[in-house]
């Protein structure tokens, strides 16, 4: 049977959702139209250590819009959650400097705020440590890393490999604390019908904020609602229930009103977490062929008091390149600071910044190509777990890259071009992503006109996953795409998995496709299909993409600023299902990564416990003039293990080997290696 439809998926489909975006009908969490609604503001603690004892509200902000003011003294008792974070006012102790304290509600805005700016805190304040060492007496070796890794493996004998090696190198890089600073903030409106809790909420996850919040309120999840139908960027940070989501319920329990909580700016570098930063140190043995007898990967991380994340660093080391004798590992210290979290590929962004560094280092000293010497460390299967890619293009993304790049003749020994004032030089390192998929449930039916309704609880987050989704279920329906619509971004439409890992098309696509195929296959109206013990039956071993980053720099010989006149991505992500939205993944991933490298840092102050920079006057991003030319390509990979689509993510691997690439230019333009990021000019200017 031929087709009569064109098939949808491959093609660069716009967002679906683009015009109720440009005009504005697209509501975010806090826009909703809620009647009664009545408004709360956070009150954070200044201090990053002690006991609060009482809260003193000022007199003259005690009028009429005031309606509660709620701390532990008062706030009504929540069951515990899984995320300590999430018992918000239970507790006297102060864990960090930023951690909410209070919660202001009132009938306006200004007066929740203005009663929250001027209310007085009597605190029992405690000496505190703020600051991140490698020689912290506290450190320790988690069980695991994020999500379930082992924080230390070994293969091989590392130290006997390594000091026999004839060729070595022994790094130490740096990475900064950074910031998730989505677009719109975190933001909820709760309002509670009855015993049910209906909230508006800004979220990767609708059906993971309802289970959550669920039982801190003596609900079954399917009592709470949680809506998110346009939700502006994330992250990570929106991967889960955050503290303003539990604020907002408790508050509008209490006032017996909606209650809205937008959280500001500054609040969201402390309370809805952070990349840690991270002390690592990179050993690498080798021939003088290029060929490595030994990697070492060591990382030095901090976590809160009340909560251990653990930044999965050195794991991407473990599937990237060949030796017998390897060593990995994390060690953590709790420190009187927010709880780090998920920000955009969390391990294998500052993880790959010390390996493609120092890979980069190696290949000086050798006086060999660094792509060559990356080809020469090709491994044929997983180095650790010993299992089969389910498909690799690494080494032809760096060719492809090479190619489109205009690498051949590159000139190998640093600081020999200059151009006026400005020196000029390039630069190469990988870049990769696992590809996961988690279980997700998807409802499809046709209606009486033809068309046909997708259901999944799934979200978009600005990546354009509700147009792909649609992509989809117009190939399996055999329909146009105008004649299928998607319902996603709510927790009462079948459950979803996050919008995270880069795994989400590939993880509702396939509850998608199993339900539209189950569809036809049954003739009927309607189908639900769940793909768990689908999913669950994969092999996870050996699955990721890859990629290959080129950056050309210039730096002023007589500032130190640094441009990034080119940024080239080549990938290998499996199938592209929409060109336009995953091109727009991968360009957003390297500018992220530009930023890395050049711009952003959490800058701790020990003697506080604050970030100091904790605003976007402050905290660098990249601004159009500072984004050149940032392109991507990829290669068309057919891999049939993975999923129906045959697709890998693409949100994070852009941010994945950009940075170290830009940092590697930097070298090869000024004969400077920088092992501390962001590359500012104060750390080149008295090299130059
Ligand atoms: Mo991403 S840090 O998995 O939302």
């Amino acid at each position: 049977m031929t087709s009569i439809v064109e098939r949808s998926v491959g093609r660069p489909l716009g967002r679906v959702e683009g015009p109720a975006k440009v005009t504005g009908e697209a509501r975010y969490a806090a826009e909703f139209p809620v009647e009664d609604v009545t408004y709360a503001w956070v009150v954070q603690s200044p201090v990053a250590r002690g006991t609060l004892r009482s809260v003193v509200v000022d007199p003259t902000t005690e009028d009429d819009d005031m309606l509660a003011v709620l701390w532990h003294g008062n706030a009504p008792e929540i069951a515990a959650a899984a995320d300590p974070e999430l018992a918000v006012l239970q507790s006297e102790r102060i864990s960090y400097r930023g951690q909410v304290v209070a919660l202001v509600v009132a009938r306006t805005l200004e007066a929740a705020r203005r009663a929250a700016q001027v209310m007085q805190l009597d605190i029992d304040v405690e000496p505190h440590d703020a600051q991140l060492a490698v020689d912290h007496p506290d450190l320790y070796t988690p069980e695991t890393v994020n999500p379930d890794f082992p924080a230390v493996s070994e293969r091989g004998d590392f130290n006997t490999a390594f000091n026999s090696a004839p060729v070595t190198i022994d790094v130490r890089y740096a990475t900064p604390a950074l910031h998730n600073n989505p677009m719109e903030p975190h933001a909820t409106i709760a309002l509670w019908e009855g015993d049910d809790l209906i909230l508006y909420d800004s979220t990767q996850h609708s059906s993971g904020v309802a289970a959550t919040m669920g039982p801190i309120f003596g609900l079954t999840p399917d009592r709470v609602h949680v809506i998110a139908e346009h939700v502006g960027g994330g992250f990570g940070s929106k991967g889960s229930a955050r503290p303003n989501a539990v604020l907002a319920a408790m508050a509008a329990k209490v006032v017996g009103r909606p209650v809205k909580l937008v959280l500001p700016r500054s609040a969201l570098f402390s309370m809805v977490g952070y990349r840690t930063p991270t002390l690592q140190r990179l050993r690498l043995g080798a021939e003088p062929d290029g060929r490595l007898t030994a990697i070492g990967h060591e990382s030095v991380e901090q976590t809160s008091r009340i909560y251990e994340y653990a930044e999965q660093t050195t794991v991407v080391t473990r599937h990237m390149y060949a030796a017998a004798n390897r060593f990995t590992s994390h060690r953590l210290v709790r420190l009187d600071v927010p709880t780090p979290r998920w920000m955009r590929a969390p391990g294998e962004a500052p993880g790959m910044v010390g390996l493609e560094c120092a890979m980069d280092e190696l290949a000086e000293k050798l006086g060999m190509d660094p792509i060559e010497l990356r080809v020469r460390n090709e491994p044929d299967a997983e180095p650790e777990s010993g299992k089969p890619f389910s498909s690799r293009h690494y080494v032809e993304c760096l060719r492809e890259g090479a190619r489109r790049f205009g690498w051949e003749g590159r000139e190998q020994r640093p600081r020999l071009r200059r151009e006026g004032d400005w020196w000029i030089g390039t630069g190469v390192a990988g870049a990769t992503y696992p590809a996961m998929v988690q279980p997700s449930v998807a409802r499809v039916r046709t209606l009486t006109d033809g068309s046909a309704e997708v259901a999944i609880a799934a979200a978009d987050i600005g990546t354009g996953a509700r147009t792909i989704l649609t992509q989809i279920a117009a190939d399996e329906l055999d329909l146009p795409v105008d004649r299928v619509r998607v319902l996603l971004g709510d927790s009462t439409l079948p459950r979803a998995s996050v919008a995270g890992g880069s795994s989400g098309s590939a993880s509702w696509g396939w509850a998608v496709t199993g339900a539209c195929r189950e569809l036809r296959r049954t003739g009927g109206s309607e189908v639900t299909f769940d793909s768990t013990e689908l999913v669950k039956k994969q092999e996870t071993d050996g699955k990721h993409a890859y990629g290959a980053h080129f950056a050309e720099v210039r730096v002023d010989a007589v500032t130190g600023e640094v441009r990034v006149t080119r940024l080239l991505g080549v990938y290998a992500a499996g199938r592209i299902l929409n060109p336009r939205t995953a091109r727009s993944q991968f360009i957003g991933g390297m500018t992220m990564g530009l930023g890395m490298a050049l711009h952003e840092e959490g800058v701790m102050d020990p003697a506080t416990g604050d970030w100091v920079n904790h605003d976007l006057a402050e905290y660098h991003i990249p601004v159009h003039a500072d984004v050149e030319s940032v392109e991507a390509h990829w290669l068309d990979e057919q891999d049939d293990d993975l999923n129906p689509m045959g697709s890998k993510g693409v949100g994070e691997i852009g941010i994945v080997g950009s940075p170290a690439a830009i940092v590697n230019a930097i070298w090869h333009a000024t004969g400077i290696r920088v092992r501390d990021l962001p590359v500012r000019l104060d750390k080149i200017l008295p090299h130059l």
